[in-house]
Parts: C-alpha cells; structure tokens; sequence
C-alpha cells in the first residue's frame, strides 16, 4: 500500500512580477479572491486531503504570509467582546495548529524546483505533495483529494494534469503521453515549456504534484532548464525514465491560473457567483454591463 501523504510545500518565493507594482509590497499569495487569500484556498485544499504538515518556502518580502498564520489575539478579542461570533468563526478557520507550519527561506529565486528543493530536509523520506497557490481549482472534490485517492492505488509519482489549447503549451509542462486510461494517464516523458510546435501533446501540468523523496533526490543536481530555471518538470521527466513511475492525473474541477491577471479575474467573478451574499447583486451587474456593452457596439 502506498504510504500515506501527510506534508505539503507550498512554494510561495516567486517573485510575483505579472502583479508589479502590487507585489513589490504585497506577497502575490496573500492578494484575496472575494476575501479570502489565495494562500487559503490553497490550505483548505490540502486539510480536506489530510495533509497535516504545512511547509512554506518563503522568501524576503514575504512576512506578511507568516503573520498571515499567526492567532490575533487583539482581534479575537474584540470580536469576543462585540459578540460578532461568526466574524470570529472566520478567524478561527485560518488558524493554524501550533507546529503544524514550518518556514524555509528560497534565497533567490532560482526556479520552482529549487524551492522544493529547500524544503527536502523537513520532507524527509516521505511522500509529500506540492502545492502552488496561485492555481486555484474550484471542485466539488477538491484537487488533491481525488489525487490522493487515486495515489493511493498507484503509489510513485502524480502530477495533476489539464487539456489546454495547442498555442498554449509552451507555457506549461506538457506530458508525453504513453497510455491514457481517462482520469489516470501513463507518461513516457515530460517537457517543460516545449517551443511552439513541438509539444508532446495538449496535457498540460498545473500546480499539484504528489512526489516522492527520488524526485527531490534528483533535484540535488541543480541543473538549470528552461528559462535558466531549476524546473520540477526535469527532475520528475528523471523519475520517468528510472522508473517509470509517473502518472498524470487528469482531476475534475475547473483551475483558475491566479498567477496571471486575466486568471485572477475570471476567479474573482467565479468565487463571487458562489456566494450566497454576493452573487444576486454581481449577476445583475455582469447582465447590465453586457448589455451596455452589447449596445454600444
Ligand atoms: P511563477 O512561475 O508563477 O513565478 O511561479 P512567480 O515569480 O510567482 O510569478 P511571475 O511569473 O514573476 O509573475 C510558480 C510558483 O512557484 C513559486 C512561486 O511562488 C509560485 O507559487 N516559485 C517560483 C518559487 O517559490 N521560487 C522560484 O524561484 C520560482
């Protein structure tokens, strides 16, 4: 049987340059969807998968995640005094257990396989998942759930996987697929950031990775890939040909790219339809702006 996946990195040292000038003071994953960081959907995600260690690989500028996890005694306080209990129901769900979150500082930003990297001595000989904050999956399962089910019976390696138009494979890691068997596909290689033209297929890679320890083992290399980058993407394509024990997952959900602004606003209006306290008042503005829209062309 698989052994069970109780951590997650959450790399969060990017340097976040398609938010500037927001994120020369603001870590890109504490901006809010509606009014809930992204770093939260990103938490709440990993509980539902039983994940019960968090590991932050951080970097300067980032203090405001870590207080971000931090009780506030103050607030609480004041809340309490105010009897505002369900403001304080709030709070107490982004509370995190003492011990239950670790830091690990990324000193520059060499590329996402180097974060992960930085974390591999609070991994240990484990499997862990990786999760990155600014992919937001909306499902009524959530992400790493069903990818945790489905490890369960596969063991080894999983990466969470998305049909994404042809044009647009050069901005991801595309599988090379070798049997597809729907939800659980078999790889024979993985490319990061293939040129145009030369992608594998349309199965894109997005931010949620199931490991295990060889993977970051691999990353002890420290060879730079695409963009000058120390990529994930190569250390698990190593995986592939000394194991083959790789699968992609195709999950359901729809994944908003957080990262980018055009994602970020598609999801603030997705998460802002589901709310029951905003949704009445934002439908009727997307109606009425369609519509001014529609006459003045
Ligand atoms: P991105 O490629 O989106 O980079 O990283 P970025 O720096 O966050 O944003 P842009 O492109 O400059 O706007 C994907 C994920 O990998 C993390 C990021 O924090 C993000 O969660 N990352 C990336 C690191 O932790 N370290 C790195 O060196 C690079």
């Amino acid at each position: 049987m698989a052994q069970k996946v109780t951590k997650a990195i959450f790399p969060v040292a990017g340097l976040g340059t398609r938010f500037l000038p927001a994120t020369k003071s603001v870590p890109k994953e504490i901006m809010t969807l509606v009014d809930r960081p992204l770093i939260q959907y990103a938490i709440d995600e990993a509980r539902a998968a039983g994940i019960k260690e968090f590991i932050f690989v951080t970097s300067r500028g980032k203090g405001a995640l870590e207080d971000y996890f931090d009780h506030a005694p103050q607030l609480e306080a004041e809340l309490e005094r105010k009897g505002k209990t369900d403001l304080l129901d709030v709070l107490n769900e982004t509370n995190m257990e003492s011990g239950a979150v670790a830091y690990v500082r990324q000193h520059m930003a060499k590329g996402l396989g180097h974060a992960v990297w930085c974390a591999r001595r609070l991994v240990g000989n484990e499997p862990v998942a990786v999760l990155l904050p600014d992919d937001v999956i909306a499902a009524e399962k959530p992400c790493l759930q069903q990818m945790v089910e489905a490890y369960e019976e596969t063991g080894g390696n999983m990466v969470a996987a998305m049909e994404v138009p042809e044009a647009k494979t050069s901005s991801y890691g595309v599988l090379d697929v070798k049997e597809d068997h729907g939800n659980l596909v078999s790889v024979n290689g993985m490319v990061e950031k293939p040129k145009a033209g030369t992608a594998p297929s349309n199965l894109a890679v997005i931010g949620r990775y199931i490991l295990t320890p060889k993977v970051l083992d691999n990353l002890n290399a420290m060879e730079e890939g695409a963009g000058g980058e120390i990529q994930l993407t190569d250390a698990i394509a190593k995986e592939i040909a000394a194991s083959d024990d790789v699968y992609g997952f195709r999950f359901r959900g729809q994944r908003f790219d957080c990262g980018s602004k055009a994602g970020f606003l598609q999801a603030t209006v997705a998460f802002g339809l589901q709310r029951p306290d905003l949704k009445d008042e934002l439908e009727q503005y997307l109606v009425e702006l369609a519509a001014v829209r529609q006459a003045a062309q």
